[in-house]
């Protein structure tokens, strides 16, 4: 598909997170010069920067098939021996949202990163046997929004660790770019910057984005990104200039038109806005803490003045 095909492939055409790809690289090129796969990866960081993305390149780079499943989608022990049986040697098996693995299945997990086998167990009470079954050596790699969220016994058996952080503006604009240029339209150095300007530092933000203007640019113009466009564009689709959405606005007026700017509790505030809790935890809220909009205290949430500045609000007496 064109959302795969927008994917780099390699390393190499990864834009931005330089110490994740430096190590990566590193770990790569030792595991392949001593022929042996790579030591299991855990991905964390905030939703679109690329955990996806990075799973491909490491299977790609080591010359191993890449199997996708997430964490909710596997309900039994049974599900995941299936798919840890039908492995080849040299497979990279990608699990995303790996904390919402249960925790009978992580168990099946533990022998199989450790030693590459599963221990199953057969028949019932008296006469109840466990069997070994030896595994291809595999790579997991392991995807979250928080490590924090992963349980310490699943957490200790990833060889590497790597943190995504949010991408520069530079970064971003280089991304829309290369992706305008697979996607066979012109747009103007100005006009790539003002969209990763508004991407809220993640590429698949920035990319979503990116097509939207083109469609703009197609139908309201003549077919190039400029500037001008852009900027038209992104007001149209009511993105403000840091990038926040109208449920980040939702969620920064509720804040303080409802609670005096807070402390409020994450449960409240999602009750308040009609979103999950939990989509607000980590999709919303992370960025909003990194521009410093809120700030978390053992009490709630609170909002910082600078949002009150940025919505032209007062902040409230205390
Ligand atoms: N597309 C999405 N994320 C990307 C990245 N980090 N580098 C290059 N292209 C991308």
């Amino acid at each position: 598909s064109l959302e795969y095909s927008l994917r780099p492939q390699r390393l190499q055409e990864y834009i931005g997170q330089e110490k994740v790809k430096e190590n990566l690289q590193v770990f790569i090129e030792a595991a392949k010069l001593r022929g042996e796969t790579l030591d299991h990866v855990l991905l964390y960081g905030p939703p679109g920067l690329g955990k996806t993305t990075l799973a491909a390149i490491i299977a790609n780079e080591m010359g191993g098939n890449l199997r996708t499943t997430t964490g909710p989608a596997v309900e039994r022990p049974g599900d995941l021996a299936a798919i840890l049986t039908s492995l080849q040697p040299g497979d990279v098996l990608f699990i995303d949202e790996i904390h919402r693995l249960h925790r009978s299945i992580e168990e099946v997990l533990y022998p199989a990163m450790e030693d590459y086998c599963l221990d199953i167990v057969i028949g019932k009470g008296q006469t109840a046997r466990s069997v070994r079954i030896d595994l291809p050596p595999f790579t997991l790699v392991g995807a979250t929004t928080r490590a924090g969220a992963l349980s310490a016994p699943l957490r200790d058996r990833f060889g590497v660790l790597s943190r995504l952080e949010y991408y520069e503006p530079e970064q971003l604009a280089q991304i829309i770019k290369r992706t305008a240029d697979i996607l066979e339209v012109r747009i103007d150095e100005a006009a790539a910057v003002e969209i990763a300007r508004c991407s809220r530092g993640t590429p698949r933000i920035a990319n979503r984005l990116l097509r939207r203007v083109r469609d703009f640019a197609q139908v309201k113009g003549n077919g190039v990104i400029t500037h001008a466009l852009s900027t038209e564009a992104l007001e149209l689709l009511q993105v403000d200039r840091l990038g926040l959405d109208h449920i980040d606005h939702k969620l920064l007026r509720a804040m303080m038109e409802k609670f005096r700017g807070g402390p409020v509790g994450v449960d409240t505030l999602a009750a308040t806005i009609g979103e999950e809790a939990q989509t607000i935890e980590d999709v919303y809220e992370p960025y909003l803490l990194q521009i410093g909009f809120l700030q978390r205290t053992p009490r709630g949430r609170i909002v910082t003045h600078r949002a009150y500045e940025h919505f032209g609000m007062e902040v409230p007496k205390s």
